[in-house]
């Protein structure tokens, strides 16, 4: 069980707080929530006190007894700011500490989470900005926000993560503290996540169990350590959409291959983590295939391109430029003829990305699940064991690996 601090600001979105004190509270956190007086114009004490189960005040000057305006940032594992406002960023990065809130940000040696929610023109302005650089300069995590609809009629960058993004984020850093550095800011993300769908017919395809999870939180990962991602997504079993990141659908491995191709001319670092079908039926039929009294209709096939083998031949081309940094993915089954990470190596040369993360499978591993492990192979020899953990977390590590290439400019070169 950790201490987590909420701390709530002025703000339409501070509804939305009440799933995220909900989400640490079911995940058996004890939890203490701050608002600013300015939040509770929008939502009541009761309201955050029965959620949490914990007493709400807002003022220095309450439970003086108990020193709260120390003791409670000093106890904190994680602060969680949300709806971090212009105004409460602005007063945090300089230090005021004239509410309960701000002054427990001045005690508090723990992560601390800000997850803002304001009009774009003020998330866009230079004081803000400035207020974001000091805060994350300082070491805390500024979410940047979602886009889309704000409060009345505007649209725009500016609304908050959705709650379980935040809760996702917030666990991410109980888990590892520098989990989301600013490195990637400025660079080009380009995802595929998810399965591929070949269709049969205008009602039946064939797929796989691929749930999409790592590779949305590859794209949530990259989009908060400051990059500009691109997240092309086939089926899955809709794991959020991440604040910040486009997304493009696609149905089947030729549309995949098509998006990737396009994207991967222009991006920094191209991630292959959706499951391709190596195969394609040969024949779509145009109208449902029925039963007749047959039997079963043989299904022809044919091969699907190796996508991350193309965008690696591209590269080679000059239609990728030699600086982009390729990296693929390997589920792999240890059998006669060498262990897992002997069929990662050999992935790795067959395919020649920059970089392979290899991930062990079967015994209900991996596929669907909350949580993985495995090996980051890279083209240089470096082989780095990625501790198991939760998908989240898997993805800071990974992209640990993913920017350490770009730092050090490893390339696969043939
Ligand atoms: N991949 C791809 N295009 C395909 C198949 C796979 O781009 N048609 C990508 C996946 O997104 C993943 C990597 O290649 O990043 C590994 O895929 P995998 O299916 O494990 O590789 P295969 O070459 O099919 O190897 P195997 O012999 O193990 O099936």
């Amino acid at each position: 069980m950790s201490h987590i601090l909420i701390g709530v600001g002025g703000g339409i979105a501070a509804y939305k707080v009440c799933s995220v004190i909900r989400h640490f509270t079911e995940a058996g956190h004890d939890v203490r929530v701050i608002p600013t007086r300015a939040a509770l114009n929008f939502v009541g004490a009761a309201t955050f006190e029965a959620l949490s189960g914990n007493p709400v005040s807002t003022d220095v000057f309450d439970d003086v007894d108990e020193v709260a305006h120390v003791a409670l940032g000093r106890k904190a594992d994680l602060v969680v700011v949300a709806p971090a406002t212009a105004d409460l960023m602005a007063r945090a990065a300089a230090g005021r500490a004239d509410d309960l809130l701000t002054a427990s940000l001045l005690t508090a040696t723990c992560p601390v989470l800000f997850a803002p929610a304001m009009h774009t023109e003020m998330w866009e302005h230079q004081a803000t900005a400035a207020n974001v650089a000091t805060l994350r300069e300082r070491g805390a995590t500024v979410m940047t926000p979602a886009s889309g609809r704000l409060t009345g009629t505007d649209s725009g960058p500016g609304r908050l993560p959705e709650p379980g993004e935040i809760g996702l984020i917030g666990d991410l850093l109980l888990d590892r503290a520098d989990a989301l550095p600013h490195d990637l800011a400025g660079l080009e993300v380009v995802v595929s996540a998810g399965g591929t769908r070949e269709a049969l017919d205008p009602v039946r395809y064939l797929g796989n169990h691929s749930s999409g999870k790592q590779g949305y939180a590859l794209a949530r990962a990259a989009a908060q350590r400051g990059a500009r991602v691109t997240l092309v997504a086939g089926a899955t079993t809709d794991p959020g959409d991440p604040a910040a990141v486009e997304i493009v659908n696609i149905d089947s491995a030729m549309e995949l291959e098509r998006e990737m191709s396009r994207r991967a001319a222009t991006a920094d670092i191209v991630i292959m983590a959706a499951a391709v079908a190596d195969f394609r039926p040969v024949a779509v039929a145009g109208s449902k295939i029925k039963k007749g009294d047959d039997g079963p209709v043989p299904i022809e096939l044919s091969t699907n391109p190796d996508i991350l083998a193309g965008l690696v031949r591209q590269r080679v081309r000059g239609d990728i430029s030699a600086e982009t940094v390729i990296v693929g993915f390997a589920a792999e089954t240890g059998d006669a003829d060498g262990g897992v990470l002997d069929h990662g190596r050999a992935k790795l040369r067959r395919k020649g990305c920059d970089l392979l993360i290899v991930n062990a499978v079967g015994d209900g591993r991996a596929f669907g699940t909350e949580d993985n492990t495995g090996w980051a192979l890279s083209a240089d020899g470096r082989e780095t064991a990625l501790p198991f953990g939760s998908k989240t977390l898997m993805a800071s590590r990974i992209l640990d690996e993913v920017a350490a290439v770009v730092r050090n400019g490893d390339r696969h070169i043939d």
